[in-house]
């Protein structure tokens, strides 16, 4: 993963800050490291315990391990004092999710632009304050939906949009994890600050369905809740106007020792596609003439492709869009809606606003 400085003559050097030096933060850090033409020069986090803790972080995803090297790197406590004391192209925000709306206008107000880890906010109007924001100040804001970067995901996508293998009969997604007890004392138990599982963890899902097949007219969800972060599990179909079957499941409550899964199969007519994290090779195209292959995907994984992808974009080179924030404050909406689907005991019909006050991705 190297970024190439393309623009003609241009040896401008993107100074990034990172906002939270949590687990995202620290992989955040070492994706941007690995760019050339890019520096992260600040870093702010609130807790001096957690930048002595960071060369110890262990995620759901490898390479989140081994040692940052702090070095030549302006350490802040507070976000306001840096906001005054930097001169910054832009920044990584990784703090908890509550404080992303907060965090992500400031920085965007100080002619930053702006990569948050998704979700964006806990609720759709902050998400739309996030969005105003973006229009009002012409910097970049992208929400980090990794999903849509991630190799075998972006390929699986490849293969179902050119329509060589007919039209989805069944998609099923899936991703679990043992967040619940390795943070159970943490800001992710309290859903007020991370909007629970089905926000944190299985939007993932949900918003890569968005992009693979646009928005649903429907969702129908089911739930069970463990602990004091509440929804623990969710399964939900999505409704579209033809009879394809989609489906999600997401949840945070098996133990450690199971580690993180996750998966999906997608049923084409004369194809199946499936994916597993912890299979080599991840990916399998069975084909209708009795084949196994396994597709060529990109090298890395999502989180350090995106970060190119936003570096690309700050560069202001010609990049077509893969997540615009519309898109992430739309997967907000399925959530949404997938929550109160739980609550109901009934789909939920999906009947806007979708993008009426964000016509114009930012
Ligand atoms: N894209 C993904 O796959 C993925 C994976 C994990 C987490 N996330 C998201 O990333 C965000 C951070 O999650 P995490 O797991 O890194 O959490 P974390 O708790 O490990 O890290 C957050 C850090 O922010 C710091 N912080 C809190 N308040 C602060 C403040 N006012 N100023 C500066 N620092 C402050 C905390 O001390 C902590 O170190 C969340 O929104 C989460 O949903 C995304």
């Amino acid at each position: 993963m190297v970024f190439q400085d393309q623009i003609g003559g241009n040896t401008h050097v993107l100074k990034v800050g990172i906002i939270g030096f949590g687990f995202m933060g620290r992989m955040h850090f070492r994706c941007w490291r690995a760019l050339a033409g890019a520096a992260v020069t600040a870093v702010c986090e609130a807790d001096p315990h957690a930048l002595d803790e960071a060369g110890k972080s262990r995620g759901n995803i490898a390479g989140a391990e081994g040692d940052v090297d702090l070095a030549g790197v302006r350490i802040y406590r507070d976000f306001d004092k840096l906001l005054r004391q930097e001169q910054l192209d832009a920044v990584s925000i990784t703090m908890p999710t509550y404080l992303h709306p907060q965090a992500t206008i400031g920085a965007l107000e100080a002619g930053w632009h702006v990569l948050c880890e998704k979700p964006m906010a806990l609720n759709l109007v902050e998400g739309t304050r996030m969005i105003d924001a973006a229009r009002r100040t012409g910097k970049i804001l992208q929400i980090g939906h990794c999903i849509r970067f991630w190799p075998e995901y972006a390929k699986a996508k490849q293969i179902v949009d050119s329509g060589a293998y007919g039209r989805v009969i069944a998609a099923t997604f899936q991703r679990l994890s043992a967040t619940a007890a390795r943070k159970q004392h943490t800001w992710y138990a309290n859903a007020e600050q991370s909007g629970g599982m089905a926000l944190d963890l299985h939007i993932h899902d949900t918003d890569f369905v968005q992009s693979l097949f646009g928005m649903p007219r429907s969702v129908c969800s089911h739930g069970a809740s463990a602990g004091p972060g509440g929804l623990a599990h969710i399964a939900t179909r999505y409704g579209y106007d033809d009879d394809k079957l989609v489906v999600a499941e997401g949840g945070w409550a098996m133990m450690p020792p199971f580690g993180f899964q996750m998966r999906f199969h997608i049923a084409l007519e004369t194809a199946t596609l499936d994916f597993d994290f912890q299979r080599d090779p991840k990916l399998r195209l069975s084909t209708a003439g009795g084949e196994s292959l396994a597709p060529p995907c990109e090298p890395g994984d999502g989180y350090g492709r995106q970060i190119e992808h936003f570096a690309r974009r700050v560069r202001g080179e010609d990049v077509p869009p893969i997540v615009t924030p519309d898109d992430a404050w739309r997967s907000l909406r399925i959530i949404e809606a997938e929550r109160e689907s739980v609550r109901v005991g009934r789909a939920v019909t999906i009947d806007g606003p979708e993008t009426k006050e964000h016509d114009h991705a930012v």
